[in-house]
């Protein structure tokens, strides 16, 4: 029997910066954004969207077109959680009218949580066949203005019906995986942006790769050939080609010409150059990237992917997609939300950035933006409170 993901969903904030803006304010040749670390633009969350309504309004169509029935888990992964307590799970499931007889959890490793609550929702699908479980991952990837990882900033949620025979794409079962408990990346509580050594965390993003695909070519017995395309976690697009370079190497093959590698790696990488890094939704959007932008038709393709957390853990997995899925996809909607964006002035990005949510324990009313279905209409009693738009 096959488990795996049924239906695929991601959102993204309204707004986004150029990063051409960015360059000119900081002095910098907009090239190196743009071509040394593969982005373009960088989505921005105003003040009544965070990762809850980012993730209910990903999970929306897809419930519109499952229906709620059966659904027995819902687990969030995310690393800008809103609470120390209460799961960002428990606010979906009100928003989203999901039953009573359905487990709610958060789910936390950096940019990994969203591959691991993938996984611990298959598993649980695998024992419970007849059920199905709602993986919603959603971040928003903030850093200090002026540092190195501002351009890398952006946010973005992804949502996936996991069940059994699924329409859209089967988990293989087998897995490589690598640990390792390190600090190239973190965010103390007292802190909204994140710590970061950015060329240490990029060492271990790609040494710790070889160990998870050298594990994961174990289990299987396939190779680099078996896979169709590549979808790597992006906290910037060029970690793409820098990661199969690095794979090529380890399993001691040539690596093919530039364009064969783009043909591979490409597809993953067309939403993320326009969103930037959603940490634990990355790797999925790049999924929704890679089956709405492949040039072919991938019905019965392998497709292998690479899930990268800081602190750190690292998978190498894969996945056959089945034969119908472009029946199953949201490609219109997705499309459709990036075309219709708006573009925001660097005075305004640095404006919504200084914003946040207050953290002075008052009462707070946010004024509505262009969003999607839900929004975070304010703070009360020092509880969010969300509404319809
Ligand atoms: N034209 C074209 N290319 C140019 C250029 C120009 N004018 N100027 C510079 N470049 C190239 C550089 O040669 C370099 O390319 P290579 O890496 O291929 O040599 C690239 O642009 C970047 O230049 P720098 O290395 O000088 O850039 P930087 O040090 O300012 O920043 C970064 C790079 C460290 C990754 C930074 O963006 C950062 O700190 N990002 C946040 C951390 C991060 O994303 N880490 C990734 C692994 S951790 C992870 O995956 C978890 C997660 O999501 C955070």
């Amino acid at each position: 029997m096959n488990i795996g993901i049924d239906l695929i969903s991601f959102h993204t904030p309204a707004y986004y910066l150029d990063l051409r803006v960015l360059a000119e304010r900081r002095g910098v040749d907009p090239d190196k954004f743009v071509i040394g670390v593969g982005q373009e633009q960088m989505a921005i969350p105003p003040p009544d969207q965070d990762i809850v309504t980012l993730a209910a309004n990903a999970a929306l169509p897809v419930l519109e077109e499952a229906g709620r029935d059966g659904i027995e888990l819902l687990l969030f992964a995310t690393e800008s959680g809103i609470d120390q307590s209460k799961a960002a799970a428990l606010f979906c499931h009100g928003l989203l009218g999901l039953p009573p007889t359905c487990r709610c959890a958060e789910v936390k490793e950096a940019c990994y949580g969203g591959t691991a609550a993938l996984r611990m929702a298959a598993a649980m699908v695998a024992a419970r066949p007849h059920t199905k479980a709602l993986v919603l991952a959603a971040d928003v990837a903030r850093y200090d203005l002026g540092s190195s990882g501002e351009p890398t900033q952006g946010a973005g949620a992804v949502a996936m019906l996991v069940t059994a025979n699924p329409r859209v794409l089967a988990l293989d079962p087998e897995t490589g995986f690598h640990a390792e408990d390190i600090m190239d990346f973190w965010r103390p509580n007292y802190r909204a942006e994140a710590f970061v050594d950015g060329k240490y965390s990029t060492k271990m993003y790609l040494t710790t790769l070889i160990p998870a695909w050298q594990a994961y070519a174990a289990a299987s017995g396939r190779t680099l050939a078996d896979h169709a395309h590549l979808a790597f976690h992006m906290p910037f697009t060029k970690i793409a080609w820098k990661s199969y370079t690095r794979l090529c190497r380890a399993a001691g093959v040539p690596e093919p010409d530039e364009e064969e590698t783009a043909r591979i790696l490409r597809p993953a990488t067309v939403y993320n150059r326009r969103t930037g890094n959603s940490y634990s939704a990355c790797v999925h959007e790049g999924l929704c990237s890679l089956l709405d932008n492949a040039p072919a038709p991938l019905d019965g393709r392998r497709l292998g992917f690479f899930s990268y957390g800081s602190g750190c853990v690292a998978e190498f997995y894969s996945g056959v997609v089945q034969p119908g899925y472009r029946g199953h996809l949201f490609t219109d909607r997705h499309r459709a939300m990036l075309e219709t964006r708006t573009e925001l002035t660097y005075r305004q990005y640095e404006d919504i950035f200084n914003y946040g949510v207050p953290q002075d324990g008052g009462d707070h009313v946010f004024a509505p933006y262009r969003g999607g279905p839900f929004r975070l209409a304010g703070v009360k009693d020092h509880k969010r409170r969300y509404e319809p738009r």
